[in-house]
């Protein structure tokens, strides 16, 4: 069946930087298999030339060498614009005739992506149901929703109760980029493709999971967004959540999205909720240092651009076993990663081997950069006694596979349009993760403990961070991911 993807917010950054790039790439390596339409609907009073004009420019930058001039002006061919407004109505029904008019009447898949400011998500729905838009007799019709879902656990429920009003929720495609991510999609192969790791994965072998998503970047031109926002609402209530969940749950009896996500939700559901004593001794609160220096940061503001947490998953294979998670920006490095920190072993025969949680074994699943997996552990020094050193087990995607990844969009784009929601969030399971994240936000913003420090841009946050580690015997993997 045809489709068309419409883009509400099409005049904006995502659909310049994400979106549109992802689509031609899918067009370039032909996965778009019954043609696809494209069309941008927005205020700005662009005619189809003009915004296919924009968008050549655009595309040729974040398309880099991909961008090959023949392709994209056989893409380009099929991208459309209807000019309107979200909160018009005469606007939606104009643009139901012009989708009736480009599909000439014909069954076809329409996805609606809403790539708008988030305060538009629901009036955009509301409209969406009022012009007939959702009404599934001609063809399936799905809503891609992007984060924030919600500022909170309240108003996340609002937001779903406004999007049920209209769609059903098999129609509905919570987006977080992070599932987009081969390496993430990998855990799930890693896990569960294979029979050496499972029987491991659990509180009798692992000592603790580390989760970090450190960034280089500051916030720049995202001040005035990031500072209502903070880390916790940027990174941890999605990402970083999204990350624990895939690394600590069970396997799901089918790899279909239901099945997927039941598994994902009753990890949320057994994770422990932070009492306010326990987010002053739980969690670790930080700014770098220059952050308040912008004009769109409020004066004094205490918007964490670093957070690391320690959490507990109540259930009978991770009893015991913290996750601990950190997230923020202007650190050391770029990387994502989950380190898997196995016990010692129970007797330490060797003078120098194995002793401290660092010389145990580790797997290291490198999300980004350098994609890879690698695992460490304690080998002999040849020709020099019983003298052990760590080594490592490494496998990295650019080596094996010679190719680069995919962007993120490109998997979950295609998944929307071929209606497999399986990488996408069910509308429990934001509430869910919300619930996780609530009290924590609660807390700080009650000026509580743990205090916001400060710490110096270039490095792995507060130092106070790594005491408060090493003062539960442990230690960060605090290492930049090598470039292959
Ligand atoms: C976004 C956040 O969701 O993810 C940004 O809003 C962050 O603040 C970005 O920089 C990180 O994504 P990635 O794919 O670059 O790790």
């Amino acid at each position: 069946m045809p489709a068309t993807f419409v883009i509400f917010g099409a005049s904006g950054d995502l659909t310049s930087r994400k979106l549109i790039p992802a689509l031609y790439k899918l067009h370039c390596k032909k996965r778009l298999k019954d043609g696809l339409k494209v069309v941008g609907f927005s205020r700005s009073p662009f005619t189809h030339e003009e915004w296919r004009h924009e968008l050549t420019a655009t595309t040729k930058k974040y398309a880099g060498d991909e961008f090959k001039e023949d392709a994209w002006n056989e893409f380009a061919a099929n991208v459309f614009y209807h000019a309107g407004d979200i909160g018009n109505a005469a606007d939606f029904d104009s643009l139901g005739q012009f989708l009736a008019e480009l599909e000439k009447g014909a069954a076809a898949t329409r996805v609606y992506y809403l790539a708008t400011a988030p305060q538009f998500y629901g009036p955009a729905v509301e409209q969406l149901g009022r012009s007939g838009l959702a009404d599934e007799s001609n063809g399936p019709r799905r809503v891609v929703i992007e984060k924030p879902f919600g500022v909170d656990l309240q108003s996340a429920k609002d937001l779903n109760r406004i999007v049920h009003a209209v769609f059903a929720e098999h129609q509905v495609y919570r987006i977080d980029h992070y599932l987009g991510k081969e390496t993430v999609q990998n855990l799930l192969v890693l896990r569960f493709a294979n029979t050496i790791f499972e029987p491991v994965w659990n509180r009798n072998y692992i000592d603790h999971v580390q989760i970090t998503v450190a960034e280089e970047v500051v916030v720049g031109k995202r001040a005035g967004y990031y500072d209502t926002a903070g880390v916790m609402r940027d990174m941890f209530q999605n990402h970083l959540l999204q990350l624990l969940m895939i690394t600590a749950m069970e396997a799901p009896v089918r790899y279909e999205a239901d099945a997927v996500r039941n598994e994902k939700v009753k990890v949320l559901h057994a994770l422990r909720s932070l009492s306010p004593e326990e987010v002053a001794t739980d969690t670790i609160r930080g700014q770098y240092s220059g952050y308040a220096d912008s004009p769109e940061v409020a004066p004094g503001s205490q918007t964490a651009t670093f957070a690391a947490i320690k959490l507990s998953i109540d259930n009978w294979r991770w009893q015991g076993v913290p996750f601990y998670l950190r997230s923020g920006k202007a650190m050391s490095c770029r990387t994502t990663q989950i380190v898997i920190q196995f016990r010692e072993p129970p007797q330490k025969l060797f003078a120098n081997g194995a002793s401290g949680l660092c010389g145990s074994n580790r797997l290291i699943v490198q999300v980004q950069p350098s994609e890879g997996i690698q695992l460490h552990f304690q080998t002999k020094v040849p020709d020099a006694g019983m003298k052990l050193r760590q080594t490592d087990l490494d496998f990295n995607y650019l080596r094996e596979f010679r190719r680069p990844m995919p962007e993120a969009y490109e998997r979950l784009l295609l998944d929307a349009l071929e209606g497999d929601a399986s990488l996408f969030a069910r509308a429990d399971e934001v509430e869910a993760a919300w619930k996780v994240c609530d009290p924590i936000l609660k807390a700080w913003s009650a000026g509580n403990a743990p205090p916001l420090l400060s710490y110096e841009p270039g490095y792995w946050g507060p130092v106070e961070c790594e005491q408060w580690m090493e003062a539960q015997g442990r230690q960060w993997f605090d290492t930049c991911p090598v470039l292959a």
